[in-house]
């Protein structure tokens, strides 16, 4: 058993009169005004916080929010977040403008039974990146109890996430984190085959871990997005001008070989749509994808690599995709991420999505509600399926 799927819940400990840090992922997509766009993270945390507030404890909240690096960034301040969940709510929810010291503590103080303290984005702390033992000692004087529900986050060892853990004399998961670690576990322990795996998206390095880790889990592994050309140059083919991973070449050919041994098949398109750039003027064609011309990029997947791709996610039992197949945000480009997210709600079999624009692409589809579980993690699912040890879960009570 992983030692992930290990660890105690928040079913399993005693709340009632007890005050509970709960760390979660409130790290929304803001407008130029600071609304919310996809409140979606704020709502996959609901049952865990119901259930706490259920139990009678005082709750504490805590997260991120952006990359403010150590400083007061007021734009990345988590009031506005406070009052979306204050509208999600029963209970009343309070908001705090720091997340540690004095004042924390005496809001902690006044929190009757059953109320809720947003404190304000972890990250304005310069320890919370590093790690700091000193600030996981004053995350954990406002607690008795903390629970990990951040699985998006988990990959990060920053001091709300893993150093807090230590400081506490309990630390649990709560359900989201169990659903995603459960939902992704499976992949890795027992996926029903056939299993495939579709990757898309501009970083090759960041999917490296991934495919090396589930080569011989998985039958087929689908290639697209910009990603692919990196992989087609690999195996010896012109890419034009598209987008090219020089300095992760020889990893991606050891890559190919091994997967050539081990039994997993590689897939990459046949064909390609490509233009000169982006922009909405450009004259856009489909070419084989061994024949890209130069002063040409490949902006998505070609119809016939659709339907390829397509026939073998219908039948499959077991399908994970992560990244968009092409520039999706532009329709010209789309056409290859929106089949690929249709053929997932039309698979029989278990459905499982992450990465925040593959989630986008989902939605987009119209088929978020067809997909078995889509995951709140990016790079952390990402680092889960690459057999990473997250550090936000290892710190966590084992059963
Ligand atoms: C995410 O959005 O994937 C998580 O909130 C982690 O954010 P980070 O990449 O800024 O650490």
């Amino acid at each position: 058993m992983m030692p992930e799927l290990s660890k105690k819940s928040v079913s399993d400990v005693e709340l009632g009169g007890k005050r509970v840090l709960l760390r979660v992922d409130f790290n929304v997509p803001l407008g130029p005004e600071r609304e919310i766009l996809d409140d979606t993270r704020i709502r996959a945390h609901l049952p865990t916080i119901n259930y706490i507030i259920s139990k009678g404890a005082k709750l504490i909240v805590a997260s991120h929010l952006g990359r403010p690096k150590g400083k007061v960034v007021p734009e990345l301040s988590l009031a506005p977040v406070a009052k979306r969940l204050d509208e999600l709510l029963e209970a009343k929810v309070r908001f705090v403008d720091d997340c540690v010291g004095p004042k924390v503590a005496s809001a902690v103080d006044s929190l009757g039974v059953g109320e809720i303290l947003l404190l304000e984005n972890t990250r304005f702390k310069p320890g919370e990146t590093e790690n700091s033992p000193e600030l996981a000692k004053q995350f954990a004087m406002l607690c008795d109890v903390y629970v990990d529900d951040a699985f998006s986050a988990a990959h990060r060892a920053h001091a709300s996430v893993a150093a807090v853990a230590k400081f506490v004399p309990e630390s649990v998961e709560g359900f989201l984190m169990e659903k995603e670690v459960f939902n992704l576990g499976k992949l890795l322990q027992s996926p029903v085959q056939p299993f495939i795996v579709i990757l898309g998206g501009a970083k090759v390095k960041d999917k490296i871990g991934l495919i090396s880790h589930l080569i011989g889990k998985v039958d087929t592994m689908a290639i697209g997005g910009g990603m692919c050309f990196t992989f087609l140059k690999a195996k010896g083919l012109g890419i034009g001008d598209s987008l090219l991973d020089e300095e992760h070449l020889r990893a991606i050919t050891s890559l190919l070989d091994e997967a050539e041994s081990m039994g997993t098949r590689i897939v990459l398109p046949i064909d390609i749509v490509v233009a000169e750039d982006v922009s909405a003027e450009a004259d856009v064609s489909v070419v084989p994808a061994d024949k890209i011309p130069d002063g040409q990029k490949g902006l998505d997947i070609g119809p016939q690599t659709v339907n390829l791709f397509v026939s073998m996610i219908e039948p499959a039992a077991t399908v994970f995709w992560n990244g968009p197949m092409g520039v999706f945000e532009k329709p010209a480009f789309a056409k290859g991420t929106m089949a690929v997210a249709k053929a997932l709600a039309r698979a029989s079999g278990t459905t499982v999505v992450g990465g925040g624009e593959t989630v986008s692409a989902v939605r987009a589809a119209g088929v978020a509600d067809r997909i078995t579980h889509i995951s709140t993690g990016g790079g952390a699912s990402l680092e889960f399926l690459a057999g990473e040890t997250l550090p936000g879960i290892a710190v966590l009570d084992d059963i």
